[in-house]
């Protein structure tokens, strides 16, 4: 039987619910399932969170419209970190499989980050990252900012990156009067022409893409 660790990290609980739903899935699939949910040392502040991540702000547009810059911005900026607690599988290598769950914060979770440099036996793994953040798919500022950094990433301990897939949790944190989720909501509209809800994992394209995920990652 195939045996796959799902490790993640979560704040407000939507990654954690995406894991467990992952989890009844590759189960189904006829898979062996452990669970490792990454606990942070010290919780901060939401409002210190994104103080690290605003070197991206002034330079989005060139960064929406311009591949290279896309490309050179992956390998310079700095990706913060945050402590994390012993793990209780801190190395991966008796796992034929590794999926690994993180919320957007514009990058990478800064947990998960500091996991990839904790974890033992990443070298040679099959691993399928996924994550969710509070927008619909949008191809370049939700994919390719999230996945592209986390990839090569797991690429640099040796792991071959086999799938990768993300939900919307029709969440988010800032500002006061949900004004991001508003925003996303439109987005959403805009350029999919679908109510973002269809993209969370209780909507038609966000159970799909689970299916699809589950599918993959077990036939691989
Ligand atoms: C610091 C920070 C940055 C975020 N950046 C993004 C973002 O770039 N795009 C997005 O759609 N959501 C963003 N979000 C929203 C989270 O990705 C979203 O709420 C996620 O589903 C939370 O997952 P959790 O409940 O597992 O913690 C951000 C949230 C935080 C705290």
């Amino acid at each position: 039987m195939p045996r796959v660790l799902i490790v993640y990290y979560s704040r407000t609980g939507h990654t954690a619910r995406l894991a467990h739903v992952l989890a009844d899935e590759i189960c189904r699939r006829g898979c062996d399932v452990d669970t490792e949910a990454i606990r942070v040392g010290r919780d901060w502040n939401k409002w210190l969170l994104p103080v690290p991540l605003l070197p991206l702000l002034p330079l989005l547009p060139v960064y929406l419209l311009s591949a290279g810059f896309r490309r050179v911005w992956h390998r310079v900026y700095l990706q913060p970190e945050q402590a994390i607690q012993l793990l209780a599988f801190p190395d991966v290598s008796a796992y034929d499989l590794v999926l690994l769950g993180t919320p957007k914060w514009l990058y990478t979770s800064f947990p998960v980050a500091r996991w990839l440099k904790t974890a033992r036996g990443l070298a040679g793994k099959r691993v399928a990252p996924f994550a969710t953040f509070c927008g619909p798919p949008l191809k370049v500022f939700e994919l390719e900012m999230l996945f592209e950094p986390l990839e090569s990433r797991l690429r640099a301990r040796g792991a071959t990156v086999v799938d990768r897939m993300a939900v919307s949790s029709d969440y988010h944190p800032y500002f006061i009067f949900g004004e991001m989720e508003r925003l996303f909501r439109f987005i959403s509209r805009k350029a999919f022409r679908r109510p973002l809800v269809d993209f969370t994992l209780d909507g038609v394209v966000g159970q799909a893409e689970v299916q699809r995920f589950c599918d993959a990652v077990c036939s691989k």
